[in-house]
């Protein structure tokens, strides 16, 4: 796999182009990315079977992209199915491919329309056929779109995509294409998915869970991090407007002083 370099700032994972001195009325980040925890307990409280919880997630996920639509974010990345996941009961495992699969079916159409990328960061392989072909029929038709660059990990763990980016540098070095030394973050960081997207600057879990669970592991470094107790079928428009108002109140400082931070640009 050949390594790309995209231009970008090491210490802090964003592109060499990306401001942080906006003033506070535009604050808003670039890239969100969710843990959307919560769908069981929605439908455990409501006496429902879990998969009905995943189908009112489900909807909450449209009405998600709706509203960074709306408020102009350029990139939304939400962890639909870990790699741990595939260890729930059959019956459940089954019932979200399911839900993946007329998700698929029914909204891609309508996102490529509404100009969206969507693509799929995760393992792939263990997704049965109609799933991946359907994955690779969303992401050829809709790659060349960029008005929100919509990401679904699927099969994913922030440790796997530390693997494959550790495996691409050992393959470059072991086909004399990368001197060991030459082996810096901005290399490595080049091998990671979303590596061309700027780092996210807002993760939110919902469900009330204060863990990152092995989400974007490397890609967090410096993110603000959001927890809400809004379980995810209930996370709205008007959930996300307080993450984003929470988010546009944080100085963030990227490990300098408070004094630096109007000193353009970085060190
Ligand atoms: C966590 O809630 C949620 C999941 C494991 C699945 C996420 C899937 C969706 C939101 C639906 C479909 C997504 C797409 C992209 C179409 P949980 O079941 O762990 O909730 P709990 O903690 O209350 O049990």
């Amino acid at each position: 796999m050949p390594l790309s370099l995209p231009a970008r700032d090491t210490a802090h994972g964003l592109p060499l182009n990306y401001s942080r001195f906006q003033p506070p009325d535009v604050r808003l980040p670039r890239h969100i990315a969710i843990i959307m925890d919560g769908n069981g307990r929605w439908a455990k409280a409501r006496h429902r079977p879990r998969s009905i919880g995943h189908r009112a997630g489900a909807r909450a996920v449209n009405a998600c992209i709706d509203a960074c639509l709306v408020k102009g974010i350029e990139a939304l990345t939400l962890f639909a199915f870990s790699s741990e996941n595939w260890q729930r009961p059959p019956e459940e495992v089954g019932a979200l491919m399911q839900l993946f699969l007329r998700a698929l079916d029914r909204e891609v159409d309508e996102l490529h329309r509404r100009g969206v990328r969507v693509r799929f960061i995760g393992a792939r392989e263990a997704f049965g056929e109609d799933i991946r072909t359907r994955m690779a029929r969303a992401e050829n038709l809709t790659q060349g779109n960029s008005r929100l660059h919509l990401s679904i990990a699927a099969d994913y763990g922030g440790r796997w995509d530390m693997v494959q980016a550790a495996r691409a540098v050992a393959h470059a070095v072991a086909a004399g294409n990368l001197a060991p030394e030459d082996i810096d973050e901005a290399r490595l960081a080049g091998c990671f998915s979303l590596h061309d997207l700027p780092a996210p600057d807002l993760f939110i879990r919902t469900g009330g869970e204060l863990r990152i669970s092995n989400f974007l592991l490397w890609q967090l470094a410096y993110c603000e991090l959001y927890f809400t107790d809004t379980l995810w079928p209930d996370f709205d428009a008007a959930a996300l407007t307080h993450a984003l108002d929470d988010f546009a109140r944080r100085e963030r400082r990227f490990g300098m002083l408070s004094e630096q931070l109007g000193e353009e640009p970085f060190p």
